[in-house]
């Protein structure tokens, strides 16, 4: 059997090994310090640990039949209850940052209804994030819509940008004057997109669910907020660019010095060593495909951009290459790479010119000691290219408790902390000391 801690250690090491030579070739040695002020957080979604988001598009596929879903999300950590109990554990573990989500299911739950008390429900999260000196980084949308809208739709409906900008304008009225940063989407540069990235025939599956789905409900077409399957993908990113634009404009207008961004899922995309101008067109092609009009965007739509990594990609001009031999991997099996998210965070900056927050990084496994290595050595990388003049203004890490992973339901572990979903007990696992270390001394 391969022994996890051994080989993390080897990738570290390789990693490691050059960051010293670009030290040494600047002739300075590595400053482990971060900036005055640099933001420390763990980043949560309201679907994944609220738990009971009956209104939501996803809810509805959870319980259908067929569903991908191999579990319904249930309870989840209850977060919707025990947000005060994740706010101490932020900040017990010596984080400064919480970044979580709206529900936009639960604050419109039909169609024009807006619902008071669940705004009021968020406004006491982010007045609980200032009473504990937490930083509240706000995502107006991560995934889950309202079911109304997958009925109408949903992204790929005319009306989608319009009708999250209203959304966005009313949780602005209410919530902005105490958010600290705003983003619109969460990784909407993946959607209708994603089962290219995902295993198996999922994309099929995805298909024959949400057309069951359509069926039950006698609409013509059930799309959720981040879908696998659409019928016309193109159509449904016009409209996602367009969302992100009109969402950020209403939350500008209700208060135009809060930096609003948008988060994008993107990959460390490599040309492997030695290889000819194939490898290098291959992987050009494959960051427009999945980047390019976001990164656009971003230039002129956005006052930063969030960032979200978890892997890399290496490319020869005939495709993807497998893990190298003797990989980490995560409980996918993807290659743990901790220099990825440094590599992320300098394309993303060279390509919009804009301040980038990391808003998620981490990995999905049951081995916390896999965590508690990337950690320190990801943010080792980050800080040098932040020394390069990437100006990085925080780090969240994905995520603060063990959640819902979507189609995967719980199997997947993420979490800085452990729940228990009997007695939604949260238990600091290694990996939150480590981070918690890192953000105490603001120093890697
Ligand atoms: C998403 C999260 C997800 C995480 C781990 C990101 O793509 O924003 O919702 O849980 O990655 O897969």
């Amino acid at each position: 059997m391969i022994d996890r801690r051994a080989m993390l250690g080897a990738t570290v090491a390789l990693s490691a090994a050059p960051m010293a030579l670009h030290a040494a070739g600047k002739g300075k040695p590595f400053n482990p310090a971060f900036p005055k002020g640099f933001l420390w957080g763990a980043a949560t979604a309201a679907h994944q640990v609220e738990g009971n988001n009956t209104s939501s598009d996803v809810w509805f596929l959870e319980h259908g039949k067929p569903s991908v879903y191999a579990e319904p999300s249930g309870d989840a950590a209850n977060s919707f209850l025990l947000w005060e109990q994740d706010l101490d554990l932020v900040k017990s573990l010596g984080l400064n940052t919480y970044r979580f989500s709206l529900e936009w299911a639960r604050i419109e739950p039909e169609q024009g209804l807006f619902s008071i008390a669940m705004l009021d429900h968020y406004l006491g999260v982010i007045d609980g994030c200032h009473a504990r000196g937490i930083t509240p980084v706000v995502t107006f949308n991560h995934f889950t819509t309202p079911r109304w809208f997958a009925a109408l739709g949903g992204w790929h409906g005319d009306d989608a940008p319009a009708l999250f900008a209203r959304y966005c304008d009313r949780a602005a009225r209410h919530l902005a004057g105490g958010i600290a940063y705003a983003t619109t989407l969460n990784e909407p540069n993946l959607s209708g997109k994603l089962g290219e990235l995902l295993p198996g025939d999922l994309l099929g599956a995805d298909k024959a669910m949400v057309e069951a789905a359509a069926k039950a409900l006698g609409v013509a077409l059930y799309q959720p907020g981040n879908p696998l399957y659409t019928p016309d993908g193109a159509r449904t990113q016009r409209h996602l660019l367009e969302g992100h634009r009109q969402g950020r404009a209403a939350i500008k207008a209700v208060r135009g010095d809060l930096p609003v961004g948008v988060s994008l899922a993107m990959l460390d995309e490599q040309v492997a060593p030695g290889l000819p101008k194939g490898a290098v067109s291959l992987r050009d092609a494959k960051r427009e495909h999945f980047y390019g009009e976001w990164l656009r965007l971003a230039k002129t739509d956005c006052d930063f951009l969030g960032i979200q990594n978890y892997e890399r990609s290496v490319w020869t001009d005939k495709g993807k290459l497998p893990n190298p031999p003797g990989a980490v991997t995560n409980t996918m099996g993807a290659e743990v790479y901790p220099p990825s998210l440094a590599g992320v965070a300098r394309y993303a900056h060279a390509q919009t010119n804009l301040p980038i927050m990391v808003t998620e990084h981490g990995v999905g496994s049951e081995h916390d000691e896999i965590r508690a290595n990337l950690i320190p050595a990801a943010l080792t990388e980050l800080k040098k290219a932040m020394d390069d003049g990437v100006p990085v203004i925080g780090y969240c890490h994905w995520s603060l408790i063990d959640n819902y992973e979507w189609v995967f339901g719980y199997r997947i572990r993420f979490g800085l902390c452990e729940l228990d979903r009997a007695t939604f007990k949260r238990t600091p696992k290694p990996s939150a000391g480590v981070l918690g270390r890192i953000a105490r001394a603001n120093s890697v």
